[in-house]
């Protein structure tokens, strides 16, 4: 038996979890095990109507379960970062969620705007840190009459950073990124043992040339955590040129493993070769704590209650949910069932197709229980 909570969230988030929900009850079924839900209303309307974010309850009741299924936040009536910050990021930070595991595969019978690449070319894994780098939340705005406080960063910046900032200077902003030799080892190690189950190549993302502080300790930890793994094969790929090759040459892949906010940017890219924000799945990972899957795309408001947003991502994150409860054979026939209900043609229409969400979500679970 596992216990699972879920937390359906704002615009589509409720109708790609239920759609969700339905694929993992029909294959919790079929192989025999059984899956207790705990459903959450975090998000919007409670924050509108309560002013209430997460709470100290809430973290108490959600650790009590291993996985926590989560479908997408964000409102138009909330400012940008305030559900993001106060309910994805805090339970990603508070549950030391330090792995984000984002698979970029191009399914069968799925196309990608990359001309002549198939799904033999487009399977490689993006191991993302997921508590450090620009997302600790460190940083500050001061503006013209806090002529004082601009005064004393001014002078910080000066000391600190041998930086002149224009003395004339109205308004300014900063943010700092911070990376620990811990906080990175543990994630590339991670990734480096993925690789070993995989095709034993590693590629490590980082902008070591500009950067130099953050990602030269990234890039140094990298370069030791290696010599433990004398099988993988490793390079270091700077962030720009990434973006460049997954492009033109995304059959060198296998891991990739990268800092916090490059790979934010990076998994968006990988989302698209691999055909749209509709199929990329992820999972917020602690592998001896409480572990959250998503899909990677937000909650698309102007879609919500129409029926037309493609449930496979958040399908696809209940297999990797299942996955790290240990139901291998469950998540594979998931990801399978997927791929036979695309190649039957029951796609929504970001894929061409014409079913609706809910046709999607009963479409696999029916050939869940085929296989
Ligand atoms: C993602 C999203 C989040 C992130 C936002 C919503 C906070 O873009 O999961 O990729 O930046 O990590
Ligand atoms: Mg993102």
């Amino acid at each position: 038996m596992h216990r699972i909570a879920v937390i359906p969230g704002d615009g589509i988030g409720p109708e790609i979890i239920s759609e969700g929900r339905k694929v993992l009850d029909a294959v919790s079924e079929h192989y025999g095990f059984e899956i207790e839900w705990d459903e959450f209303d975090l998000g919007a309307e409670r924050y509108l109507a309560q002013g209430e974010l997460l709470t100290e309850e809430d973290l108490i009741a959600l650790s009590r379960c291993r996985a926590i299924y989560f479908g997408a936040i964000g409102d138009e009536r909330v400012k940008p970062g305030i559900l993001e910050k106060g309910i994805l990021l805090a339970l990603r930070f508070h549950f030391d969620q330090y792995i984000n595991l984002r698979p970029v595969k191009l399914l069968q019978g799925v196309c990608t705007p990359l001309a002549e690449k198939t799904s033999e070319d487009i399977d490689f894994i993006v191991v993302r840190e997921n508590t450090e780098d620009f997302y600790v939340g460190i940083g500050s705005r001061f503006q013209g009459k806090e002529k004082k406080e601009l005064e004393v960063i001014r002078e910080l910046y000066y000391i600190k950073f041998g930086l002149d900032v224009e003395s004339d200077a109205e308004e300014i902003a900063y943010q700092i990124g911070v990376i620990s030799r811990e906080g990175a080892s543990r994630v590339i190690r991670y990734a480096f043992d993925l690789a070993c189950q995989r095709r034993k190549k590693l590629t490590s993302v980082d902008k070591a040339n500009v950067l130099t502080d953050i990602y030269g300790l990234w890039r140094e930890v990298f370069t030791e955590e290696a010599r433990a793994y004398p099988d993988v094969e490793t390079e270091f790929n700077f962030v720009d040129a990434i973006t460049m090759w997954f492009v033109k040459n995304p059959e060198w892949f296998d891991v990739v493993v990268t800092p916090n906010m490059f790979g934010d940017i990076i998994t968006d890219l990988g989302a698209m070769i691999q055909g749209g924000l509709g199929l990329a799945p992820g999972g917020n990972i602690n592998p001896s704590g409480t572990s959250m899957f998503e899909p990677i795309h937000g909650s698309a408001p102007k879609y919500r209650g129409l029926g037309v947003a493609n449930p496979v991502a958040t399908i696809w994150a209940g297999s990797l949910l299942l996955d790290q409860l240990g139901e291998h054979t469950a998540a594979a026939a998931i990801l399978a069932a997927i791929e036979r209900s695309i190649l039957s043609g029951i796609t929504t229409r970001d894929m061409g197709g014409n079913s609706t969400t809910s046709e999607v979500g009963d479409a696999v679970a029916r050939f869940v229980t085929l296989s």
